[in-house]
């Protein structure tokens, strides 16, 4: 059983070119369904989904996030300047109109451990979407406050994520990072087990 879990969790990536082939709403409520089995703080599951499908609404969404990421970028250090130049990663949002949905997940700040909850929920979330032959990109733009009035949203609520989800239109492969061999250590910091390095 692991390993199928471990299959799905290599094999995903991070997706930012969609194709805007249609897929049925019973598969993505699926997929979403995954994000409540996930564990959370007191068994709340803290969290809304929204799904979105309005043309208009995920226009305007796009050309929101556009403005937000603009101030993001150009407020970024140089090393993470150069990391969006290597990865292609620019402020046009095609990925936001060309998915044919967007899952916006909104936190119940009111809840314990509400931020924490909704982050495993949504690692459940893109795991489940990689299972069923589908992609998704983890997208925290500069900003998310418009989308409260956009999406009517409660005040206690708040946005953590934007999950375009679709066919994929690219297909890259993992860029290799040393480094994070050499996060896994043994009583102390510092202390590395060979067993652990690959
Ligand atoms: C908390 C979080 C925030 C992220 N925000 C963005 C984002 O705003 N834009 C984006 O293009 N990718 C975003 N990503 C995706 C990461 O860039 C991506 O997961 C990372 O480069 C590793 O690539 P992989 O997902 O293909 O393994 C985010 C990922 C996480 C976990």
């Amino acid at each position: 059983m692991i390993k199928v879990i471990q299959n799905v969790m290599k094999r995903r990536r991070s997706i930012r070119k969609f194709k805007k082939d249609k897929f049925g709403i019973e598969k993505l409520c699926s997929i979403l369904k995954a994000s409540l089995l996930a564990p959370s703080g007191a068994d709340q599951s803290p969290f809304t989904l929204i799904i979105i499908d309005n043309e208009q609404l995920k226009r305007q969404i796009r050309t929101e996030c556009e403005v937000a990421d603009k101030d993001f970028h150009e407020g970024s250090p140089a090393w993470l300047k150069e990391w969006f130049a290597k990865k292609n990663i620019t402020t046009e949002k095609k990925f936001l109109t060309d998915a044919p949905f967007l899952v916006v997940l909104a936190g119940n700040t009111t809840m314990p451990y509400w931020l924490e909850s909704t982050w495993i929920s949504i690692a459940y979330l893109i795991l489940a979407a990689e299972e069923e032959g589908l992609a998704t990109l983890t997208y925290t733009p500069g900003q998310m406050k418009f989308l409260m009035p956009l999406l009517e949203l409660p005040e206690v609520y708040e946005p953590v994520v934007i999950l375009p989800i679709g066919y994929p239109d690219e297909f890259p492969t993992k860029i290799d990072n040393g480094d994070k061999e050499t996060k896994i250590f043994f009583n102390k910091f510092g202390v590395e087990e060979n067993s652990c390095r690959s």
